[in-house]
């Protein structure tokens, strides 16, 4: 910590050097022209002209940015939605007549200068043309009174964008009714306001809202408790955030004060409609993001417009069904999805009852809330008659005898899969009959190519016949000398082929879940054991973040891990490498992962059961550590990378992808889940990761399975079955459960569901051993091998402190 702190303090002394060229206030008689900017005393931020990164350089806007952050990161934008076209003859300016701040400049639609935007005062307000404006440190540009410099007119921080800096706020002003809110950008390159917004509950509550079309609440943070948001336990007061309700007879508001004010942080509602919240990491000279709320792009409402259908696995969220198109493919590339898709032929709904239009079937999908039950149709038949009447029902679904019909525009389709939590329903959405038949063509034109294809090789077989028998010797010989060197390379790994894979899996079709580098599939393949063939079930894993690796690189890579056995970890039976396709096959486990048997509801592990995994996890990850030839750090320790074999017995999987992955590792971790609940503080301040990254996160899985539920959860619910005090009423688990275990309280800590039934001297032991792992400095947690010996009981183990950083840093997710 005092390393980051040192540093942070170091950059914050540069921002001291006088800004050359830059104004220090805007007046009457002190315009700011064309490239000229404001910086706030201290140089910590700089206002003036911009043109979004990326874009074509023509339209620009009057923003605030970071003075000291290279790339030029935006918190604040004055005329989002009437870019000026050029800079030159632009002004920004206190008006001689109103003394309202004013920028004035050319647009696309008027070369003579016009205002574009203005602090908009009502005249009685203002007394005139003495008015100064200035931007201050903490990034909020004001207009102050001329004959009163402490008298604030205006100020950037009532009417933010989609950006919230430290001090800055969001809130509702009681005397005017105005609400604070931040409204998204569009997409990165246009800063007009998008869909999605945030801010305060209008009813009163002390709640945020999230929503879609200024109206729609996709999510919320529950009301303020004192010391966190209802539904954002984990989000306690910590070194870098100290998020507050306040409220006044004036206002009232939600506002983040830093109590250090050398660290850097800022909050920004996406255009894809998540709030996240990043840090500047001065040693990786880069935006570290620390939290997403919702976790999961596809829990924004209509984040993929009308008709577009939400797929959490995808590379991209979004995308259209079969049959339709992006309304603009230039918005969506952009990933600006909210323009939705149209039918590429639009219906062609005939009265007469002569049927022009079809369904197409889309299976597995969580339908749109807004549908109408249809009483009378008893059978799919009568369901889609009762659709195919109106000009204007889109889709039908029928399923338990009841008939829902949709109309006007789809919004909010989510693609699900076999491992979600809710089954999805089979949805048949109304495509015109020439619509159905441009599929079916398409789905001809592939078979034609094929056959082609086919043909094509056998003609020229039958020509070449004579050369081929040479050549085909000579590709033999070839052939076996490249399997016996890949046998070499790759000791125990089958090495399959993209068809073999795609055979395998029946085109990829049954998903098993989607983890932080691919989506996992089921398959069977045929292996040789003596001279009988037998089924065996696989699990294919399909790589995705894996960007332009080399082929050879891959190769050793796995096979390195090829040679990694230890029974409490997942085996690697072989792989694929087939240009961009990289896939590896590891064996199947019956019982999935253990997030499911642990936190879903009805389930409930016996303590033997959960003692044996925590003692599995430990003794393969003492394995990864200590037993291998070279140290390999999993990096990505928790439940669900946790599988169980039918007897129960842990099987640790992706240990090596950190490897593999290489250095995209971290971007993946921290986007893909969208949460750092099990990464070790060292994993935020940007210092380099050793083995104790993992005990870290193997004590919080500990304490998960100890408490069998999620340590992001807020143990209010606990509290309310008796088992706890309520005068702190939510608080982080381990924070909690830490503070119990010095008490010597370890029974309150277990999970409620198992009725005691437990084994007291392996509870204080696991309770212990988890609070040691997730101590902030990595020199107090034990080694993985130290673990296993605790657990086994061969080892005494003190009582630990509680972990400080967790009352800190750490306990933001
Ligand atoms: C603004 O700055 C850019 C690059 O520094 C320069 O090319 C351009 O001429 C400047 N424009 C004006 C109006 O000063
Ligand atoms: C100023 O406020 C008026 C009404 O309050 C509004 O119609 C107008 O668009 C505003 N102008 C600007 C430049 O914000
Ligand atoms: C502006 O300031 C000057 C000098 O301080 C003062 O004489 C003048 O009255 C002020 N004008 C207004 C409109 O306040
Ligand atoms: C200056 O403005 C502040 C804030 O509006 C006000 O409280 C104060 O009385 C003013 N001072 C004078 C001298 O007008
Ligand atoms: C968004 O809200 C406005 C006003 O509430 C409404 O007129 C409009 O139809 C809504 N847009 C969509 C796409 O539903
Ligand atoms: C956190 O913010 C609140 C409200 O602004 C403030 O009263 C409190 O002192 C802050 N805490 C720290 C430790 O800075
Ligand atoms: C933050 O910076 C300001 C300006 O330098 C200073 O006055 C203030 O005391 C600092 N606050 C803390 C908590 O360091
Ligand atoms: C129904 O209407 C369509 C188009 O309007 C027409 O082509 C068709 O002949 C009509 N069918 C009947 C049975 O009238």
């Amino acid at each position: 910590m005092s390393l980051i702190t040192a540093t942070l303090i170091a950059l914050a002394c540069l921002c001291f050097a006088p800004a050359v060229g830059a104004a220090a206030t805007v007046s009457a008689r002190r315009p700011l022209r064309g490239n000229d900017t404001l910086v706030s005393a201290q140089g910590k931020f700089e206002l003036g002209l911009f043109s979004p990164a990326g874009s074509s350089g023509d339209r620009f806007y009057l923003g605030i940015w970071y003075k000291n952050i290279p790339g030029q990161t935006i918190i604040w934008v004055g005329n989002r939605a009437s870019p000026l076209s050029a800079v030159a003859s632009a002004e920004l300016r206190v008006s001689a007549d109103d003394g309202n701040l004013e920028l004035v400049g050319p647009t696309v639609a008027s070369t003579s200068p016009v205002v574009v935007w203005s602090s908009n005062l009502s005249s009685s307000l203002s007394p005139g043309s003495n008015n100064t404006a200035e931007i201050r440190d903490n990034g909020n540009l004001v207009l102050v009174d001329g004959g009163n410099s402490s008298n604030v007119l205006w100020q950037s921080f009532d009417h933010p964008t989609d950006t919230l800096v430290p001090e800055a706020w969001i809130g509702e002003n009681k005397l005017t009714g105005e609400y604070q809110a931040l409204t998204s950008w569009r997409n990165a390159q246009d800063p007009a306001s998008g869909v999605f917004s945030e801010t305060l509950d209008p009813n009163g509550a002390s709640e945020v809202f999230y929503m879609w079309n200024r109206s729609r609440v996709y999510w919320r943070t529950g009301v303020w408790m004192g010391q966190a948001f209802a539904r954002l336990p984990e989000a306690t007061k910590n070194t870098i955030y100290n998020g507050t309700y306040v409220e006044t007879p004036a206002y009232r508001r939600v506002i983040n004060v830093l109590y250090d004010n050398a660290t850097i942080t800022r909050s920004v509602l996406d255009p894809t409609g998540q709030a996240q919240m990043y840090i500047w990491m001065p040693t990786s000279q880069s935006w570290q993001l620390l939290w997403t709320g919702p976790m999961l792009q596809c829990d924004v409402y209509a984040l993929c417009g009308a008709f577009g259908v939400c797929d959490q696995g995808g590379k991209l969220p979004c995308h259209c069904p079969p049959g339709f198109a992006p309304v603009s493919e230039g918005d969506w590339t952009l990933n600006d999805w909210s323009g939705g898709c149209c039918r590429s032929s639009p219906l062609t709904c005939a009265h007469n009852g002569s049927r022009t239009d079809g369904f197409l079937m889309l299976p597995d999908v969580k339908l749109p809330d807004d549908s109408l039950t249809v009483g009378a149709a008893q059978s799919k038949v009568e369901c889609e008659s009762a659709c195919v009447k109106s000009c204007s029902c889109q889709a039908y679904a029928f399923s338990a005898g009841e008939c829902t019909v949709w109309y006007g525009e789809l919004r909010n389709l989510q693609q699900l899969y076999l491992d979600s939590d809710s089954p999805g329903s089979d949805l048949y959405l109304r495509l015109s009959e020439r619509g159905l038949q441009d599929l079916h063509s398409v789905d001809r034109e592939k078979m034609g190519r094929k056959l082609w294809f086919v043909l094509g090789i056998i003609l020229a077989g039958v020509a070449a016949v004579g050369a081929s028998v040479i050549l085909a010797w000579r590709i033999v010989l070839a052939r076996r000398r490249l399997v016996s060197m890949a046998n070499e390379n790759v000791s125990f790994l089958a090495v399959y082929s993209y068809g073999d894979l795609r055979a395998a899996t029946k085109d990829f079709s049954e998903r098993l879940g989607h983890g932080s580098f691919g989506s996992v599939y089921r398959g069977v393949l045929k292996r040789h054991k003596g001279d009988n063939s037998i089924r065996v079930q696989v699990a294919v894993k399909k790589l995705e973040s894996l960007g332009r690796q080399g082929d050879k690189q891959f190769r050793t890579e796995v096979s390195t891990l090829g040679c990694i056995q230890h029974v409490n970890l997942v085996r690697l039976l072989g792989f694929c490498s087939s240009g961009d396709d990289k896939m590896l096959v590891y064996e199947y486990m019956p019982r999935g992962s253990l997030d499911g048997l642990l936190f879903r509801d009805g389930a409930c592990l016996s303590w033997r059961d959960r003692y044996c995994i925590m003692l599995g996890v430990a003794r393969g990850l003492a394995y990864l550590h200590h037993g291998c030839r070279e140290c390999i750090i999993h990096c990505d320790v928790k439940p669900e990378n946790i599988l169980l074999d039918e007897d129960m017995s842990p099987r640790i999987a992706d240990f090596g992808m950190a490897k593999l992955v290489g250095r995209d590792f971290s971007r993946a971790l921290t986007t893909m889940r969208g949460t750092i609940g099990y990464l070790a503080p060292e994993w935020i301040s940007g210092q380099p990761i050793s083995a104790k990254a993992d005990v870290y996160s193997f004590g919080m899985v500990l304490f998960e399975l100890i408490s069998g539920r999620r340590n992001s959860k807020g143990y209010s619910e606990l509290e309310a079955a008796g088992t706890g005090g309520s005068e702190s009423s939510l608080t982080f688990f381990p924070v909690w459960a830490a503070a119990k275990v010095l008490e010597g309280e370890v029974g309150a800590v277990a999970d409620p569901r198992l009725r005691g039934d437990v084994m007291p001297k392996e509870l204080e032991r696991a309770c212990r051993v988890a609070c040691w792992c997730i101590q902030d400095e990595e020199a107090q947690r034990p080694t993985m091998a130290q673990v296993v010996q605790a657990l086994e009981g061969i080892v005494h183990i003190q009582a630990p402190p509680v972990p400080r950083t967790l009352e800190h840093l750490v306990t933001l997710m």
